[in-house]
């Protein structure tokens, strides 16, 4: 069959990756794709945000299933779009996206559902939300509503810093974003990524892996879309993992099918695994960029298979088989970011990084250009390496890393460092 694969990013290459080895796969087109996409399908350039562009081009090229990347065309009701014009789309639609685009929404939904989260109040103007800030007193998380690219969390040390937050998000630093805030409490304890692949009613475990989100070693510095990460996270053990399915995942799929919006798609929670119990700190309605790139060379089951099923409302009873191998993908970003990136260096030496064992690497903000690749982003390139270990794993990549030449670009050196920690004590 051929397919529609929706996004430009790392995320993106590795889903196509992933769906080009599913033997049900005839033709792959990515819009608009990027210059790894390039190399798997056939890049197409559409205006995703032009709903009725991408119905004829699926019309034209005879696609059987759309398969959505990014949030921002979900929270378009792109899903909804292509489902009235009869297009199979595998991905929630605009009212069970709000999942992820409504911090609100989730919150009250957790609350009305007994899901375990942060504690937390809504505000729609400042002088409440400060007064309810210096009740509560730091640290303390303020977030702005709506989707701000991963820039409007700010997990406040001192009271100041929160009361400079909320100040900030109703002046409008936000856009639309901020006309409402969320302040929550802080909860502490590891993070970890949970994806589940569900089909309106039923959801299925598919994956865990641990994002790195801050731009500097040791989690320090501001927050970044993700400069790496690993799967397996194995801090969620099995019993933890029964706990998320029970706790958070299927009271969600239960109550988003009772507000007449069942959840179709990816489910991807954003855990903290508190002394409690794991907590949910956010969802997401899609692949984590760059958990997708840790996640997908792992999988050893049909994604497109599977994509199908959700989609028909007919997943498979068992879950998904996946390697027993470690995967660990190292951010390359332009220098610069997460501020505005320096972009248009050249990068050379990609195909001596690719010969090193085990090592693949996807392409984000990239281009071509005279046969020279150039950053053209803010995360240029992930480098994801398969090992025994999560050590091994590390040591693979950054040997690629190292081999690349791109003085424009910077990277984490430590990425995996706490399940590498763990590895090393337990042996
Ligand atoms: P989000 O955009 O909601 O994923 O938040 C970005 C990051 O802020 C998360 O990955 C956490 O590191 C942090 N964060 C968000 N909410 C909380 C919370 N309630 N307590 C502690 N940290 C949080
Ligand atoms: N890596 C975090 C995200 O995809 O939202």
């Amino acid at each position: 069959m051929n397919v529609l694969l929706i996004g430009s990013g790392g995320r993106e290459n590795a889903i196509a990756l992933a769906l080009k080895r599913s033997p049900l796969l005839k033709r792959l087109y990515i819009a608009p794709g990027n210059p790894g996409t390039a190399r798997i399908g056939e890049n197409v350039d559409l205006d995703v945000a032009d709903h009725t562009a991408v119905i004829d081009f699926c019309r034209e090229a005879a696609i059987a299933l759309v398969v959505m990347g990014p949030e921002q065309p979900l929270i378009g009701g792109l899903v909804d779009a292509l489902e009235k014009h009869g297009v199979l789309a595998f991905g929630p639609t605009q009212a069970a996206a709000q999942l992820e685009g409504s911090k609100g929404f989730t919150k009250d939904l957790c609350r009305d559902s007994g899901i375990p989260t942060a504690r937390y109040a809504r505000f729609g103007a400042l002088e409440p939300a400060l007064q309810y800030l210096r009740e509560n007193g730091a640290p303390i998380v303020v977030k702005a509503d709506g989707l701000a690219a991963g820039k409007g969390v700010v997990v406040a040390q001192t009271l100041e810093e929160a009361e400079q937050a909320v100040q900030a998000m109703f002046a409008g630093d936000f856009g639309l974003s901020g006309a409402e805030v969320v302040i929550e409490e802080c909860l502490e304890g590891e993070e970890a990524s949970f994806f589940a692949i569900c089909d309106g009613v039923r959801a299925l475990p598919f994956a865990t892996a641990q994002d790195h989100k801050r731009v500097g070693d040791g989690d320090t510095g501001p927050n970044t879309g993700g400069m790496g990460a690993y799967s397996p996270a194995t801090v969620v053990t099995p019993a933890i993992e029964a706990r998320v399915m029970s706790e958070i995942i299927e009271p969600t799929m239960r109550a988003m099918r009772e507000t007449g919006a069942p959840f179709k798609g990816v489910l991807y929670a954003g855990l903290m695994l508190t002394k409690e119990g794991p907590k949910l700190i956010e969802y997401n309605c899609r692949f984590g960029d760059p958990e997708a790139q840790a996640v997908l060379p792992r999988l050893e089951g049909d994604l497109l298979e599977l994509m199908l099923a959700s989609t028909r409302g007919a997943l498979p009873q068992a879950r998904p088989r996946f390697s027993p191998l470690a995967a660990l993908t190292v951010v390359l970003a332009a220098q610069n970011y997460p501020g505005t990136p320096i972009t248009g260096s050249e990068i050379r030496n990609l195909k001596s990084a690719e010969a090193v064992e085990g090592v693949t690497i996807t392409h984000a903000g990239t281009r071509e250009e005279g046969g020279r690749l150039l950053a053209a982003g803010g995360r240029v390139l992930n480098i994801t390496a398969l090992g025994e270990s999560v050590a091994e794993a590390q040591a693979r990549a950054y040997a690629a890393v190292d081999l690349i030449d791109w003085p424009g670009g910077f990277c984490r050196r430590d990425i995996g460092w706490r399940e590498v920690a763990r590895e090393r004590k337990s042996r």
